[in-house]
């Protein structure tokens, strides 16, 4: 049977930074550093070890099947016109990449949230409402108003993590919320 996205999206001039800062600023004081591709260099290096992150960090995404290889993740995730590596925020503990919130803003006019993920390990520790705050401030220096995303049913975490920043079912029609 088909799967029911979730489909959500987020209001980007009502969205309240200040709700969200004290969360960026504990997660530095416990030694997070959040940068992001743009500002590491967008180097085969770099790419090669966000491919590693989002495939562990995928394999928890429920029914989400084999991942790509990597000359496929290149081709159909980086070496494409929506791929801006401002918009890939990484977290990082002690140098090692543990967090990615990428955003891609598209053709029609929104923002869209394409990964989030962090190892297993610093899960529950407020680093994505982190991360998405940064993707936030991305998506708003593009000029987007709306950011959207969707997930699988099942995936309890990302949608709560998505609810608990104010994002909100999304009815337009499927076309426009791609
Ligand atoms: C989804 C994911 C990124 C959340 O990361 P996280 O750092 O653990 O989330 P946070 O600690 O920042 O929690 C943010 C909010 O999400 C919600 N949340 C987190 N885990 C949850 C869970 N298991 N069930 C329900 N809500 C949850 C909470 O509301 C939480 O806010 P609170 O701390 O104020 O209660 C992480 O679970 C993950 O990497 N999952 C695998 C990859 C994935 O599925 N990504 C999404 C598809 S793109």
């Amino acid at each position: 049977m088909a799967v029911e996205w979730v489909r959500l999206k987020l209001d980007l001039d009502a969205f309240d930074d200040a709700r969200f800062e004290p969360r960026l600023r504990s997660c530095r004081q416990t030694g997070i550093e959040f940068t992001t591709m743009a500002a590491l260099g967008d180097t085969a290096e770099h790419r090669r070890a966000l491919y590693e992150l989002n495939k562990t960090c995928s394999a928890d995404i429920p029914e989400r099947g084999e991942f790509y290889t990597y000359d496929e993740y290149l081709a159909q995730r980086i070496e494409i016109p929506t791929y801006d590596p401002r918009g890939i925020v990484l977290a990082l503990d002690g140098g090692a990449w543990v967090g990615m919130a990428t955003t891609s803003i598209q053709p029609e006019g929104h923002a869209f949230s394409e990964m989030t993920g962090l190892l297993a390990g610093h899960r529950g520790r407020g680093v994505s409402l982190a991360m998405k705050l940064l993707a936030i401030g991305f998506a708003r220096s593009r000029g987007t108003h709306v950011l959207r995303t969707f997930h699988h049913p099942a995936n309890a975490a990302a949608i709560g993590m998505n609810r608990r920043l104010g994002f909100v079912d999304d009815d337009a029609p499927r076309a426009a919320a791609v």
